[in-house]
């Protein structure tokens, strides 16, 4: 694999299952007597979905919405929405799942889109939050870890498109980055 880009891991894929155990644990709670429909940003919510949901027995619909804002680098460039939902949310209480809060500039603008559509209620679970002002005091609903502002990779965050599939979630090294 490409693990000789890496330079340290952060989460260990026992780490992140047993915090995604917790998260679903929180979100069952709260969403105790309600309907739920799951929003996945794509494409880095991938894998955090794919385990959160199995996580959680109870009746839940699953839609996806494309955004892409890293074009290619480490750098956000304006975000692009390449797929819009499937399924009507209107009334509905919508739970969007994304990989990662940075500025919050993607979960903002995806916030007020599905709002707009007739939700009643749209709340924001990432699996990490990084520890830099947030655009308008945006916070995550439900999150499963605070990193300070480093880029990382793995468990569906990527580079240029790869490391997606690390198990783990980790810092690259600097000599991969500018190259
Ligand atoms: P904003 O700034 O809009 O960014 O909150 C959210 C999106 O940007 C991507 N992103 C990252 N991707 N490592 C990545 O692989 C990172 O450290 C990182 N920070 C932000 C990600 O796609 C997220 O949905």
């Amino acid at each position: 694999m490409h693990e000789q880009d890496i330079e340290k891991i952060l989460f260990d894929a026992e780490t992140i299952r047993r915090r995604v155990d917790e998260v679903a644990a929180e979100i069952l709670r709260a969403y105790d007597g309600k309907d739920l429909t799951m929003v996945a940003v794509l494409t880095g919510s991938v894998p955090f979905i794919a385990d959160l949901i199995r996580r959680l027995p109870r009746p839940l619909r699953l839609d996806c919405i494309g955004a892409a804002s890293y074009r290619g680098g480490t750098k956000p460039t304006e975000l692009t929405l390449t797929k819009s939902l499937q399924l009507d949310v209107a009334n509905r209480h919508v739970l969007v799942v994304d990989d990662i809060l940075d500025t919050g500039a993607t979960l903002l603008r995806i916030r007020d889109i599905i709002s707009s559509l007739g939700a009643r209620e749209v709340k924001l679970c990432v699996l990490l939050e990084k520890e830099v002002p947030h655009a308008e005091n945006i916070r995550a609903d439900f999150f499963g870890f605070r990193i300070p502002p480093h880029f990382v990779v793995g468990y569906g965050l990527d580079f240029r498109e790869q490391y997606r599939n690390l198990p783990y979630i980790a810092t690259l090294k600097q000599s991969v980055i500018e190259s």
